[in-house]
């Protein structure tokens, strides 16, 4: 009886103690939450290592970038993104989960919270560079259109385009490249560029634009369509890196450390190795 008694009271005084250190709890998250960006955002390192989780988005339709592929009967997604995104779990000492979404959509994942980084062969742009912060570009590529076969001959400018029906991945700079020499009218934009490939072997687009390493896999493992080589796009951000959010110099420092590491020769590497694993 008196034990009773006297756990009752112990726990009403436990009670006690752990509502006082909710209410304070709840006033440091308050302050906490006030200075969000800044204050999260620096720590975003910190707040992976803790989690001991790293999330990334990405858009899995890129390769050798990322993309799916069966593994042992299961589906999985692969590339070389993919591989730098490993290795830099692995430096953190963290598991990752990879989230495949639309290319559209990965910015706002990242600053919804809904991702930590985002690994999609993403172009720094000064856009982008607003809104979210990048790593080193690990990667340059120029652009290329990918057509039927036979009509990669007849392609030797922009012009010999005009009138046709243009596909591109919606949210990509490839989108932005076609805004700016062709009607809006004769554009496609699709969420993925697996799509956008069956669209021209189906008739529906008559070209599609994507970065030369995936118009060269794309056109080696599908019959019916070529690339043209004569007419090379060119852009000014001309390259790849990692996104995350604004104000995040840890996380940047952490990653480019993992890129430096890493060396060009391997990453290049790395993205030879991937495109042997496209189906
Ligand atoms: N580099 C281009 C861009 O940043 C296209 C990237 C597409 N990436 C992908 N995973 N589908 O807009």
């Amino acid at each position: 009886m008196k034990r009773t008694l006297l756990k009752r009271i112990g726990i009403g005084i436990l009670v006690g103690v752990m509502s006082i250190s909710l209410i304070s709890c709840g006033s440091t998250t308050d302050s906490k939450k006030s200075n969000d960006t800044s204050a999260a955002a620096s720590s975003s390192l910190e707040a992976i290592k803790s989690k001991g989780k790293l999330v990334i988005g990405t858009s899995a339709d890129y390769p050798p970038y990322e993309f799916h592929k069966e593994v042992d009967g299961k589906d999985e997604i692969v590339g070389f993104d993919i591989d730098i995104a490993k290795q830099f779990a692995k430096d953190l000492g963290v598991e990752l989960e990879v989230k495949d979404m639309a290319f559209d959509g990965l910015l706002v994942a990242l600053q919804s919270d809904k991702v930590d980084m985002v690994f999609a062969g993403m172009t720094p742009t000064e856009e982008r560079k607003q809104n979210v912060d990048f790593s080193d570009m690990y990667y340059t590529a120029t652009h290329r259109f990918i057509v039927r076969s036979g009509d990669e001959t007849k392609i030797t400018s922009m012009d010999d385009l005009k009138g046709k029906k243009i596909g591109v991945q919606k949210g990509s700079i490839q989108e932005g490249i076609a805004k700016d020499n062709f009607d809006a009218a004769d554009i496609k934009s699709l969420d993925k560029v697996t799509d956008l490939i069956l669209d021209l072997k189906n008739n529906k687009v008559d070209a599609v634009l994507a970065e030369l390493p995936v118009a060269e896999i794309n056109v080696e493992k599908n019959s019916g369509i070529a690339m043209v080589k004569d007419l090379v796009v060119k852009d000014p951000d001309g390259g790849v890196a990692i996104a995350m959010k604004k104000d995040s110099p840890e996380l940047r420092d952490a990653i480019n450390n993992t890129i430096k590491t890493l060396g060009q020769d391997k990453i290049n590497q790395m993205a030879k190795d991937a495109n042997n694993l496209v189906e």
